[in-house]
């Protein structure tokens, strides 16, 4: 059988790099994978670890999700080469810290525009060739933020909410329509540099520009959230991968995916409780000291 091809975002490094070797060295040769980043400029890592699979199952392209013409012709070379196109993965994104009304609007639609818009151009430049094909498996990575906000990251989940609600619509359209399976993956926090990246900056550095009651907020509770709770529970890059494999090769995906138990039970924890109010205690009471000035 001819094998899959697969069309990555955000490959330089963490879920994206991962996913590109686990499909590009199996062991089957099942998967043809073009892994792509926004700046060739960050391939080192990606193609050191290629090793000899390099321009025989995994092909390093630029391709930035905001920009329309790098998509294209990505998408035209793959058909060229390949035919046809059968698996995207939408991974490309960033994480960054922003509370309520401490970030300009500019730098929040930017990262809309990366982590929403990305998958929203990247997907609609792959639809018309698994139309025509009248198959094919789209993976949106979205993150248990997707689910459940994280507090003082409101774009960030912002963003992950509209990926979740805009797969969800779309999903039973395309597979009735056109037999184009649809998934979003749901990772908790996973090692990786965006999150070393995180970890690394002095929290009282991140919050340096917040107003003095947010910055009392975040500080108090920065430390618990992305430690304790968050740390015990650090997934690999490659555990996701090997999810993705899964999908790609189950017959009948299902549209959500929790990457841990865990995380399975946090999200079943906000469906059982429509109002929701759990969500509110999230952060340890600061507020008592507030209201008792
Ligand atoms: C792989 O292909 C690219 C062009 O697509 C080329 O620049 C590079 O030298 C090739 N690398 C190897 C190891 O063949
Ligand atoms: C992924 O998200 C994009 C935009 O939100 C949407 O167009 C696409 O259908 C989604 N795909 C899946 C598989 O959920
Ligand atoms: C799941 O959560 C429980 C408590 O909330 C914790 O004790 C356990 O270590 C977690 N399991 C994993 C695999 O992280």
């Amino acid at each position: 059988m001819a094998p899959q091809t697969v069309l990555i975002t955000g490959c330089s490094s963490g879920i994206g790099l991962a996913t590109a070797l686990v499909l590009a060295k199996d062991e089957l040769s099942r998967f043809k994978v073009y892994a792509t980043m926004r700046n060739l400029k960050s391939k080192s890592n990606l193609e050191k670890e290629a090793g000899d699979t390099l321009n025989k199952t995994l092909f390093i392209r630029e391709l930035d999700v905001t920009k329309d013409p790098t998509i294209k012709s990505v998408v035209d070379g793959i058909l060229g080469e390949s035919g046809r196109i059968d698996v995207l993965i939408n991974n490309a994104g960033y994480m960054s810290l922003d509370a309520i009304d401490q970030r300009s609007l500019e730098w929040c639609q930017a990262m809309m525009d990366t982590n929403y818009w990305g998958v929203v151009r990247t997907t609609n430049a792959v639809l018309p060739a698994m139309k025509k094909q009248m198959s094919g498996r789209i993976i949106n990575v979205s993150s248990m933020a997707g689910v459940r906000a994280v507090p003082f990251y409101a774009t960030y989940s912002a963003a992950k909410f509209a990926v979740e609600g805009f797969s969800e619509s779309i999903a039973p359209v395309l597979r009735d329509g056109y037999n184009i399976r649809v998934s979003i993956v749901e990772p908790g926090p996973v090692k990786t540099e965006l999150f070393n990246k995180v970890l690394g900056t002095p929290f009282e550095e991140q919050a340096k520009d917040f107003d003095p009651v947010l910055r009392e907020v975040f500080l108090t509770n920065v430390k618990r959230m992305m430690t304790s709770a968050m740390l015990s529970v650090t997934q690999s890059a490659d555990e996701i991968a090997k999810l993705h494999m899964d999908i790609i090769l189950s017959e009948k995906p299902h549209l959500r995916y929790q990457t841990t138990e865990n995380l399975t039970k946090a999200a079943a924890e906000k469906l059982r409780d429509p109002t929701t109010d759990f969500l509110l205690e999230m952060l340890e009471q600061a507020q008592d000291r507030y209201s008792a000035k």
